[in-house]
């Protein structure tokens, strides 16, 4: 087989063969196959496409580049959460210690943020002293006593999707639904739970802009989870606004405490209470989503889950007083208030844009290697659909440099005030 003859099959949009998906992605892996023949064989995926058969393939084929974890020494049913990437997205941080506290075991590997996203270890590494890099013996054992643990993807999972992500990322083939579908489901079901939920996010702020592509992705990965035995749920979730209210790393964790203790914001609450409902219905301890809701209220008014949180951070080495004193946070040096420029209702507030000015803030990263400000971000004061008068606060600005015009005039294009009130839908849909 030749890499080429391969490339040249998928340009004219034929259908790939088991072998030859292997043969490209094994190869790739290993380094005989160059980078500039994997970005021709990733744009011709993207103008093609490819079947769900192939799509099956090529998830297999990333799979088996790396390790599978085995967790069957966690006891009872081993559950685990992702996002295609949102702005202001911080649900594990309050959905895992919660579904913890109902005695569902919450393991998860995570990733960092990149481009307008925030990633959640980014977020919990904001806590002092907080470990994302514990080894799988310590993974386990901590799952096993406190029910939850969110580390960092161990190097060994998928090799071949750390080189193929990083290629795409700079290659303008991110946004194709068989590569995102295969990226996230070979890193999925390397990671070893069985049951899997998973957050399509859908509008500005995400890479899938339209519901009707968010469902073919929803599909099509419950679908491949599904093939290897593994319980699936799908959400597709609102990204035309920014999830909650805070964008950054501290001022989300904080945000995630404050609904841990009953008080966040209400997309946000929401948001969270059923991805905490649809994960005990699929794990089996509870039947309806009534029955499912109920215990996640019980857990957030009785204190079990902000309990279940603490014990979380402390076990990955951080300080779990965060939880009661916000002071033992990094502070950023700097506030800039914002303010709306006429009357009206909020129509709009354009996720890309608001995630991009975090990300020029500091609390993203343009790189992998890139570095970030864990104290600086933007608190947003007013949701689609608010009522506005002009001059009332629309955001506020945690910054560490003075220089923030670009970002306020980011933030001011962002907000959309108009005569009408609107209202955005926040769960769109249940694949299952
Ligand atoms: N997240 C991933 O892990 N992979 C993608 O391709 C897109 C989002």
């Amino acid at each position: 087989m030749r890499a080429v003859d391969i490339i040249i099959k998928k340009r004219n949009g034929e259908v790939l063969t088991k072998e030859e998906i292997s043969f490209m992605i094994n190869g790739y892996t290993k380094g005989d196959i160059e980078e500039y023949q994997m970005s021709a064989f990733a744009m011709a995926i993207y103008f093609k496409g490819m079947t769900d058969l192939e799509t099956t393939y090529l998830t297999e084929a990333m799979l088996k580049t790396g390790d599978e974890l085995d967790l069957s020494a966690i006891e009872g049913i081993k559950v685990d959460k992702h996002s295609t990437g949102g702005v202001g997205d911080k649900t594990s941080l309050v959905v895992g210690p919660i579904v913890a506290s109902l005695g569902v075991k919450f393991a998860k590997m995570s990733g960092r943020g990149l481009g307008h996203t925030g990633g959640t270890l980014d977020k919990l590494e904001s806590i002092p002293g907080f470990n994302i890099q514990i080894s799988n013996e310590e993974f386990i054992k901590q799952v096993n006593e406190i029910g939850i643990a969110i580390v960092g993807q161990s190097a060994n999972l998928a090799l071949a999707d750390k080189k193929l992500y990083s290629l795409r990322d700079v290659t303008g083939t991110i946004d194709s639904i068989p590569l995102i579908a295969s990226s996230i489901m070979s890193k999925k079901l390397a990671s070893g739970a069985d049951v899997i939920s998973l957050d399509v996010k859908v509008g500005s702020g995400a890479f899938m802009k339209n519901e009707e592509e968010a469902t073919k992705l929803a599909k099509l990965m419950v679908q491949i989870g599904k093939n290897c035995g593994k319980n699936m749920t799908a959400i597709l979730t609102n990204m035309d606004e920014p999830l909650g209210l805070a964008i950054g790393n501290s001022i989300e964790v904080i945000e995630a405490i404050e609904t841990l203790k009953g008080n966040g914001p209400k997309d946000f609450k929401d948001l969270c209470y059923i991805f905490s409902a649809h994960l005990l219905i699929d794990a089996k301890i509870a039947k309806t989503e009534k029955e499912a809701l109920k215990m996640v209220d019980d857990s957030i008014k009785s204190g079990k889950a902000l309990d279940t949180f603490k014990k979380f951070i402390k076990a990955q080495g951080g300080n779990p007083l965060v939880a009661d004193d916000y002071n033992l946070f990094k502070k950023s040096k700097y506030e800039f208030k914002i303010f709306a420029k006429n009357d009206g209702y909020v129509s709009k507030i354009d996720a890309l844009s608001i995630g991009n000015a975090s990300c020029l803030l500091g609390a993203g990263r343009e790189k992998l290697t890139d570095s970030v400000d864990h104290s600086v971000g933007i608190i947003l004061s007013k949701k689609v659909g608010d009522k506005v008068l002009k001059d009332d606060l629309i955001a506020t600005i945690y910054s560490n440099k003075l220089d923030v015009k670009k970002e306020i005039d980011m933030i001011n294009e962002a907000f959309v005030i108009e005569n009408e009130a609107k209202e955005l839908k926040l769960i769109l849909k249940i694949v299952k």
